[in-house]
């Protein structure tokens, strides 16, 4: 699967690692026994959470200009597609990397794909949201530049509570500004 997933091109390869590593960065920030899947599947199922993209259409991944209504019924496709995909390599893909894969998109008010809300999304899958959303800020898009590290935490926590669950979004975001900030200092005192 991660075949499939190189040779769609180097962009979503990139985003699925990313999105993987940071997935298992910020997992370590849950209370012991709150997860709710396999480390190794969740970061397995980060790693192919977008895998169902290959299945559309190339040109709308790479649309500068707004999508129309009918190209967003298309792309929140995504999940289940991946699922069908990882369910034909292996009958067998464990629960916790299903789950994972299919609410990745779910937010914590209730208005993401399917409408799950709160403590109703799998917690693997919300840790999964916030990294997927990290990497999708701080990586350039067709329709917009990449934010600084700064301002995508910034971002995360503004939306503490409404996309994303509020105590995950809250750690993560002061987890990753002290790294950001230790790796600056770090950084500028080699200079
Ligand atoms: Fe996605």
């Amino acid at each position: 699967m991660a075949t499939k997933l190189k040779n769609s091109g180097a962009g979503l390869w990139r985003h699925s690692l990313n999105t993987a590593n940071l997935t298992l960065m910020l997992v370590e920030l849950l209370p012991p026994g709150v997860l709710d899947v396999r480390r190794e599947e969740l970061y397995t199922a980060a790693l192919l959470h977008d895998i169902g993209k290959i299945k559309l259409e190339q040109g709308l991944l790479s649309k500068s200009g707004p999508l129309t209504p009918d190209e967003w019924l298309a792309i929140r496709r995504h999940p289940p597609l991946g699922v069908a995909i990882v369910r034909q390599m292996d009958p067998e893909t464990p629960a916790g990397i299903i789950g994972s894969i299919l609410y990745h998109h779910e937010r914590w008010d209730g208005k993401g794909y399917f409408g799950l809300a709160g403590a109703d999304i799998p917690v693997g899958a919300r840790v999964l949201a916030v990294a997927d959303a990290l990497d999708a800020m701080i990586s350039n898009r067709p329709y917009r530049p990449r934010l600084s590290w700064e301002e995508a935490l910034a971002e995360i926590e503004r939306n503490a509570g409404t996309q994303f669950d509020p105590d995950l979004a809250a750690g993560a975001a002061r987890y990753l500004h002290n790294i950001v900030e230790t790796r600056f200092r770090t950084a500028a005192s080699c200079l």
